[in-house]
């Protein structure tokens, strides 16, 4: 099961020898993963936070300043909308009740079916009421150097937020930094390299970000060359998942080149996003990046082929570019440098700064197919795109 699937479970327990108990029997399986165990009642909040866990399991008679059924009553009232499985004994029977935040009870005396039964029972119950759809993660790549990855991740992001999706953009291109330099980032603007890097809260998260233009919070990447090296991958596939859980949708520009780090990206991402264009370098890297992508075990349906500058064919028949790719490309962005490029030159999307341009129309069009975006509809339809 990839870990994007796993359940996060918090455990709120102060017997280290329960607590014990727990963390084997979640041992020997992977569907549902321990974030952490907390004893004290009056942080549980913040650590929720931090792990933004799917579910709690919170011991009744948990001691200290806030004890067990008190912790669950501020959950409730909290309205974190995490749902609460409530260990007890059978001396301290307590009932199911959802109005009072106790959505599950295991008693003890429990074994590993009885805790994974409970856990995934209110699990896939709460998911089942949250009408948000899950987040998707689009990496922009190509198999060659300036094709307009960074233009289109850019202005794919705009475009997403336009149609009322909650976006945030990754400059993944982490040497460079493409991104602080076409949207004209502060150089003091922060960066990834600002994040803790153990573990990384929302708030540390928001300290971060930048707010850039057409309503799109930016993960930059470190401001010097040099400082690449500093970044951990580690690191950053942690960043990405919190981003998961606050983002719609979250989309990450990549450097140049398929490097370790950009492999991770490419192995997180629900879709990856490959930019070609019509010429002869590209067909022949798309052909050997297709047989990687294979290799690693890719699904054709995680690769979306968009061809950029489409109506500028440089001499390549569409016809070769269809064979390379094994089937016709899933969108088309035309070339139209008298909108573009001053608009990058302002550090501006020309989705929103030129709406009524052919470009600006192709992006946003991509972009309500990619995301299922009904027309004229500003409800996002996510579902199903993981
Ligand atoms: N559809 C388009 N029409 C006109 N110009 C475009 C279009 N797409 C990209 N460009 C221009 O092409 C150039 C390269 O774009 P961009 O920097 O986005 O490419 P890239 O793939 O991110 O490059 P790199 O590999 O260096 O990261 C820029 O000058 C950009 O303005
Ligand atoms: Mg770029």
């Amino acid at each position: 099961m990839a870990s994007g699937d796993q359940i996060r479970l918090l455990l709120v327990e102060d017997v280290p020898q329960v607590a014990q108990y727990v963390r084997g029997l979640l041992n020997a399986q992977n569907q549902v993963r321990l974030v952490d165990i907390v004893a004290d009642g009056t942080q549980v909040q913040a650590r929720i936070g931090e792990h933004r866990p799917d579910v709690i399991v919170v011991d009744a008679l948990l001691q200290g300043r806030l004890r067990g059924m008190q912790l669950v009553k501020q959950l409730h009232d909290a309205n974190t909308g995490v749902p609460v499985v409530v260990l007890t004994v059978p001396q301290n029977p307590v009932s199911v009740d959802p109005g009072k935040g106790i959505d599950e009870v295991l008693s003890m005396p429990f074994n590993g079916y009885d805790l994974m039964s409970r856990v995934t029972t209110v699990h896939k119950a709460a998911a089942a009421s949250n009408e948000k759809a899950p987040s998707r993660l689009i990496v922009v790549f190509a198999p060659k150097g300036g094709v307009g990855k960074s233009t289109i991740a850019f202005n794919l992001g705009a475009a997403a937020a336009g149609l009322g999706v909650k976006t945030a953009l990754v400059d993944g291109s982490i040497q460079f930094g493409d991104l602080r330099g076409l949207l004209r980032a502060p150089r003091d603007a922060p960066s990834m390299l600002d994040l803790p890097t153990d573990r990384i809260s929302e708030s540390d998260l928001a300290e971060v970000l930048w707010r850039g233009p057409a309503d799109v919070d930016i993960l930059l990447a470190p401001p010097r060359i040099e400082m690449a090296e500093m970044v951990l991958i580690r690191d950053l596939e942690k960043t990405l998942s919190l981003m998961r859980r606050l983002y719609d949708l979250v989309i990450v520009d990549t450097g140049v080149g398929l490097d370790e780090l950009t492999l991770a990206l490419l192995d997180q991402a629900d879709t990856i996003l490959e930019i070609v264009t019509y010429d002869a370098t590209t067909i022949r890297n798309t052909i050997a990046m297709a047989e990687t992508f294979q290799k690693i075990g890719y699904p054709p349906s995680k690769v979306q082929y968009l061809v950029n500058r489409s109506d500028a064919s440089a001499g390549i028949d569409p016809s070769d570019l269809r064979q390379a790719l094994g089937r016709d490309p899933e969108f088309r962005i035309r070339s139209e440098g008298q909108v573009v490029g001053p608009s990058s030159n302002q550090g501006a999307p020309f989705v929103t700064a030129e709406p009524n341009a052919g470009v600006s129309k192709d992006v946003v069009e991509v972009a309500t197919q990619l995301l299922g975006v009904g027309a004229g509809s500003r409800k996002p339809a996510l579902a199903g795109a993981r």
